[in-house]
């Protein structure tokens, strides 16, 4: 079945971030404002098909009410893609997951874009631009354990030191379901900014290459109207969102309500987040001091905000963190009465 078929024109789309887009904040930004896809923490094929399994479960644990959720893969081994692709497809992981019948991942995506110096020392993620005959073994083992019941995509730069559009050329000649370019290179980091005139031409690509390749733009977006206005200049089905959620987890949202929104009620969402991570992560599967990196969202933009900030980052448990929030809480509506 393909869903991404079913998506709406264009559609947003939640970047996959290691360590932050997890189950917990996923069901956080849909809460806030949905996007139409999202994805999961890219997770290592080899590892999965290693006996360090169960450890690695927790960077694809989901929820039920998590509909369009894609698994991202990443790892060196062909034989690995193809095993834990089928895994995905069967339902087999999902079902380690502990999830109902009939739930599961609605597609699998091959990270080929994390520039990170050891994914890349070990010839995975963006090293494989410069490595196309592993790319397509890849890409092709994958195909083979998905066999058709599940889309199949790539997430991308525009090139490793340069720019390279033979490399989104070759990726344009897999028949993919859909690809996400990054619009940056691996050398460029995220030092400079996306270059969303590649982006468009990757759209030309795919008019003459693979006309039912999805191409999704991602880069620099803040706002869903700079989203969309870039889908439209460019011609782009899909927009993809990463950092911008940090600035506004409703940035989903058409008209986001961020701006008007009151300390409490941040207060009240962060709560909320705190909350739902201790709920999920019950035998300390994230460290607390995960949380840390969300606090800037919520506890900002305020008096006190710094100084509260420092409290909740150096808190030991959720417990401890739930209660300087509750304390926060009473004490401004008894100043409030
Ligand atoms: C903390 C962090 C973790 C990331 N982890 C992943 C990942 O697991 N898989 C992936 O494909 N990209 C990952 N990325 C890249 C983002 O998906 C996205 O391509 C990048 O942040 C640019 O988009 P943005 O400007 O909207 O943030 C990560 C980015 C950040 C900031």
């Amino acid at each position: 079945m393909n869903t991404l078929q079913n998506l709406p024109k264009p559609f947003f789309v939640l970047a996959p971030m290691d360590d932050v887009t997890d189950t917990v904040f996923r069901q956080v930004v849909a809460g806030c404002a949905p996007a139409d896809l999202y994805f999961t923490e890219f997770v290592n094929v080899d590892g999965l098909q290693s006996a360090g399994r169960s450890k690695l479960l927790k960077k694809l644990q989901f929820v039920a009410s998590e509909k369009n959720l894609i698994a991202q893969l990443w790892g060196s081994n062909p034989e690995n893609f193809r095993k834990t692709a089928q895994e995905i497809a069967d339902g087999t992981f999902a079902r380690e997951l502990g999830l109902p019948e009939g739930c599961n991942f609605v597609g699998v995506d091959l990270n080929m874009g994390c520039p990170a110096k050891s994914e890349v020392k070990n010839g995975t993620c963006s090293a494989l631009i410069l490595n196309r005959p592993l790319a397509e073994q890849i890409i092709e083992a994958t195909r083979e354990g998905l066999d058709g019941r599940l889309p199949l995509s790539v997430k991308t730069r525009l090139g490793f030191s340069e720019v390279d559009m033979t490399w989104i050329e070759f990726l344009l000649s897999k028949t993919l379901n859909m690809l996400t370019i990054h619009g940056r290179t691996r050398k460029e980091m995220s030092k400079v900014p996306a270059h969303w005139d590649l982006i468009g031409e990757a759209v030309k690509l795919r008019d003459k290459l693979s006309l039912n390749t999805l191409i999704v733009g991602n880069g620099d977006v803040e706002t869903r109207q700079q989203a969309q206005e870039l889908a439209e200049q460019y011609g782009l089905d899909g927009i993809m969102i990463g950092r911008g959620v940090f600035h506004d987890p409703y940035v989903f949202a058409e008209t986001s309500p961020w701006e008007s929104i009151t300390p409490d009620e941040r207060i009240e969402l962060y709560r909320k987040h705190v909350q739902l991570f201790a709920d999920t992560w019950k035998h300390n599967e994230r460290p607390i001091h995960t949380l840390n990196k969300f606090c800037k969202i919520y506890i900002n933009g305020f008096d006190g905000a710094k100084e509260l900030r420092e409290r909740l980052m150096d808190a030991q448990s959720s417990d401890e963190l739930l209660e300087i929030l509750a304390a926060t809480q009473l004490r401004a509506t008894a100043v409030a009465s």
